[in-house]
């Protein structure tokens, strides 16, 4: 608990010394992940000012994720990705996915941070303050249009798929499995980084394809 403390004062302490070009576009602050009033996305505070409160706090947090500070969307209710072609069987959202969707999947509102009755009160949200269903970053309880996540990636699937390759592989390790060694929303997307591609939000890497061949090859 303590040593997490810690980490989240030296990343803030690394973003407010850093030059400001880069904050801007390089980190959270600019992007539609500030969900603080001076963000710039459409979905923000009325007037919260701090911006990692939305996912994290120092206190009373759930164990669901680092220092987690967010209602933590319910597993279960989930249509996972199914086909034939799949060595694989997806899991109910598990690990950073279920951290996502506590905000993506529409069902729990933005501002439902923990120890609060009421939700911090948003702009641009629906009735009970969630992404509302018409936005492209709704993603609902049907996974089945979404990349397979939560599947533990095992050696066996890389031999029966000559397009899979095992062990996945990035000489920069920003893409990849979790500890536990499963596929997560985090495999492609980095919540607090939406710079290094111009094109794909929250992107790992610059380009599409650098993203998919740490898993797969053609
Ligand atoms: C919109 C949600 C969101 C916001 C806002 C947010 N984070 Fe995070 N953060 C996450 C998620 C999700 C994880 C877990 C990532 C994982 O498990 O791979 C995480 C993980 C972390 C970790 C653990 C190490 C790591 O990078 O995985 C630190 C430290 C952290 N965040 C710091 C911050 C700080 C500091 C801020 C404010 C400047 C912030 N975060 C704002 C979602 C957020
Ligand atoms: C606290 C709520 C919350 C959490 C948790 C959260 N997000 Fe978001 N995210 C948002 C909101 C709000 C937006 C803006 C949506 C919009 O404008 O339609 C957004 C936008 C995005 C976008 C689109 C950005 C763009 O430029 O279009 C991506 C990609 C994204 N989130 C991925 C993630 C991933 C991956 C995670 C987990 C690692 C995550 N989010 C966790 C609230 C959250
Ligand atoms: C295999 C890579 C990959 C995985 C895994 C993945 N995404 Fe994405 N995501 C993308 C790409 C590529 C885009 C941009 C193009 C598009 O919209 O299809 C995107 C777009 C988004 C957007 C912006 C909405 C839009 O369509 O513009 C959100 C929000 C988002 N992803 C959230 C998530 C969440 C939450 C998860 C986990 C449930 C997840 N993503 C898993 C690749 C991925
Ligand atoms: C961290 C590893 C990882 C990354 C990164 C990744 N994938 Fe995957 N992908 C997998 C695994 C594992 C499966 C499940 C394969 C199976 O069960 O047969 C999968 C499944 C798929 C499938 C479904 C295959 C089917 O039979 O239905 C497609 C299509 C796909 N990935 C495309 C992509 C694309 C495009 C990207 C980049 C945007 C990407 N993947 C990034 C690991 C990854």
């Amino acid at each position: 608990m303590k040593r997490f403390s810690v980490v989240i004062a030296t990343a803030l302490l690394a973003v407010s010394v850093g030059n400001s070009a880069e904050v801007k576009r390089g980190s959270i602050f600019g992007s539609k992940h500030n969900l603080s009033v001076s963000g710039s996305g459409e979905i923000k505070s009325s007037s919260e000012t701090g911006v990692c409160i939305f996912c994290h706090s120092s206190h009373n947090t759930s164990s669901d994720g680092p220092l987690w500070n967010h209602q933590t969307t319910v597993p279960g209710k989930f249509k996972t990705y199914e086909r034939s072609t799949m060595d694989s069987k997806p899991e109910q959202p598990n690990g950073a996915t279920k951290l996502c969707l506590s905000c993506h999947d529409g069902t729990i509102a933005v501002g439902a941070i923990r120890g609060l009755t009421t939700p911090l009160p948003m702009q641009n949200v629906g009735i009970s303050g969630e992404i509302p269903q018409e936005r492209r970053s709704h993603i609902g309880t049907d996974l089945t249009g979404t990349h397979p996540v939560s599947i533990k990636f095992q050696p066996l699937m890389a031999a029966a798929d000559q397009h899979l390759r095992w062990p996945p592989f990035d000489p920069e390790k920003k893409v990849g499995l979790d500890a536990n060694g499963y596929v997560q929303c985090t495999s492609c997307h980095d919540p607090h980084n939406n710079a290094r591609s111009d094109k794909y939000p929250f992107w790992n890497k610059s380009s599409f394809d650098d993203v998919c061949n740490v898993c797969h090859k053609y």
